[in-house]
């Protein structure tokens, strides 16, 4: 479905991604994690088509999406939903606004069509349609907004992708778990193949089929997670440290209140 092939990217002359190959298969679910600048995001931005690589090829259903016109490109991002790192809702606008934007801006079909669209997909994502529909994204929790900016990818497109940028970063338990649950329910629902930026590990578990860990620009892990918690490599063991620890002192409490 997705392949990264020997990319390397850089803004002006720094270097940031150094020879990343790696594939997503169709209705795979992929968690890139590493260090805060390595190059997760940019990963992103490359697989949409807003970058393009300084070598090496991107290719989605075997098409290099560098080398397709911009009316070919707007096609291809009609399959892929992507949430943005903060939400990145439009604050002017309604959340019914927010979550029909692309049919009111590029579709014909009428008013009380969209209305009706819109309601399902707020419906589908958890939320109460009557209650949210008016207000504005300030008036949401950031559990709720995020909820809103999924409608807004799924309505925005009929996804074979997914793409979430740090999807329950800054949410509590509940709302963290919520927004996972979604995300499963998308996969088992849609059939999507997804790619999910993570710093929070426990989120990578639950969801993803499948590690990647970048370091210094490079692939540290590609792999499932047995062989990422017994992996010896030096970055990843660097990266995972504060993990594991985090997750013992868990246990440790747990031993000690017993
Ligand atoms: N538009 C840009 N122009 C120049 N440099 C950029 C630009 N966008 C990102 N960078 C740089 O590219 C590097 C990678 O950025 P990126 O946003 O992909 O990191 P990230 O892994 O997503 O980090 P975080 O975990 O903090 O979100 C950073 O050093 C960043 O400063
Ligand atoms: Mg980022």
């Amino acid at each position: 479905m997705i392949e990264f092939k020997n990319v390397d990217f850089g803004y002006s002359d720094r270097l940031i991604l150094c020879d990343i190959s790696f594939k997503v298969a169709k209705n795979e679910s992929v968690a890139i994690m590493g260090p805060s600048g390595s190059g997760k995001s940019t990963i992103l931005r490359l697989l949409l088509g807003l970058e393009c690589p300084h070598r090496g090829t991107i290719t989605i259903d075997g098409m290099n999406i560098c080398q397709m016109k911009e009316r070919e490109k707007r096609e291809i991002r009609k399959t892929m939903g992507m949430v943005f790192q903060n939400g990145a809702l439009f604050d002017s606008l309604t959340v019914g606004e927010n979550v029909g934007y692309y049919l009111i801006e590029h579709s014909d079909l009428e008013y009380a069509e969209i209305s009706a669209r819109v309601h399902e997909m707020i419906g589908f994502v958890g939320l109460n349609a009557d209650e949210i529909i008016d207000k504005l994204p300030d008036e949401l929790s950031g559990g709720m907004q995020r909820r809103v900016a999924i409608a807004r990818a799924l309505l925005s497109t009929n996804p074979k992708v997914m793409m979430y940028d740090e999807p329950t970063t800054g949410l509590d338990p509940e709302s963290t778990k919520n927004i996972l649950q979604l995300m499963q329910k998308l996969k088992k629902e849609r059939e999507v193949s997804s790619l999910m930026v993570t710093h929070q590990i426990a989120d990578a578990v639950s969801i993803a089929d499948k590690f990647i860990v970048i370091s210094g620009g490079e692939i540290a892990y590609d792999g499932k997670l047995d062989g990422l918690i017994r992996s010896k490599d030096e970055r990843v063991v660097t990266f995972l440290t504060p993990f594991i620890e985090s997750l013992a002192e868990v246990n440790r409490e747990q031993f000690t209140s017993d």
